[in-house]
């Protein structure tokens, strides 16, 4: 589904690199967790992965999907695949919604956007979005601010699975959100993935709960890729030093 391989990338004027020659690959339908403290580069991968990293970045290695290398595309065939392959539940998505605008208008613009979708069958949409990430059909009409931090999210992952993408890379999606919260968020993604036969790129700094849930696990650390493997493998058998520190501290 995904396979990166070799990949670095330094932002403009930086002479070191963000992301020092990281490869792993995701299997189709399955739950990843890429994992690593604040600034290790989680980030960084998932704008390389949209083509949204900012101009003047160099980047060298391959972010195939399906087969075809993104980092040879032109910036008009990236933006064909955004939203409909690839989607993504940002960084701080509860906080990246237009006050002004309803929940439901974030979404019809998008399937007006980038698939074509308007009037009734929008509408339809919509409600059936809201229902598949389980908030009432009600909350369309709502404006942000009249939703939870739970809801928000939940609603920022109706907008991202808006056009049927077949991979979701969703940052710190947890983050900011209380125990149980988080937990429901998790079981969501869990049951899109299974449901929709969804790729999903779960990106959090938190190990265990990545663990909990992801079949994969990806370390990062300083813009390296660690450790990867199954989190029973990583957690019982660590190989690495750093990746036995983030067990203990569990
Ligand atoms: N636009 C940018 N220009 C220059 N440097 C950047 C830019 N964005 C990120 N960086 C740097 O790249 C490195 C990796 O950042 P990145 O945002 O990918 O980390 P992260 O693992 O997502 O961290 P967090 O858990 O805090 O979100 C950091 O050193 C950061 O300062
Ligand atoms: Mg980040």
């Amino acid at each position: 589904m995904l396979d990166v391989r070799d990949l670095h990338i330094a932002y403009p004027g930086q002479s070191s690199e963000a992301v020092r020659g990281v490869s792993f690959s995701l299997e189709k339908g399955s739950l990843t967790g890429l994992v690593g403290e604040s600034g290790s580069g989680k980030t960084t991968i998932v704008s390389a992965i949209l083509g949204l990293l900012p101009a003047g970045t160099r980047v060298s290695g391959r972010i195939e999907v399906c087969g075809e290398d993104l980092l040879t595309l032109s910036e008009e065939a990236l933006r064909r695949r955004r939203w409909k392959e690839v989607a993504l539940v940002p960084q701080g998505a509860q906080n990246s919604f237009t006050p002004v605008k309803t929940i439901g208008s974030h979404i019809e613009e998008v399937l007006r956007v980038h698939c074509t979708l308007a009037g009734t069958a929008a509408k339809t949409r919509v409600s059936a979005l809201l229902e598949q990430v389980e908030l009432d059909a009600s909350i369309a009409r709502r404006y942000p601010h009249e939703l939870s931090g739970g809801q928000k999210q939940r609603a920022a992952i109706a907008l991202a699975l808006a056009c049927d993408p077949a991979l979701l890379l969703a940052d710190e999606p947890t983050t900011a959100l209380d125990v149980i919260t988080q937990a429901g968020i998790l079981r969501l993604l869990l049951r899109l993935k299974e449901e929709r036969d969804l790729t999903v790129l779960l990106v959090t700094h938190d190990l265990p709960l990545a663990a909990s849930v992801c079949d994969e696990l990806i370390v990062m650390k300083d813009g390296e890729l660690i450790e990867c493997g199954a989190p029973k493998k990583l957690i019982h058998a660590p190989e690495h030093a750093y990746t036995r520190r983030l067990v203990e501290a569990m």
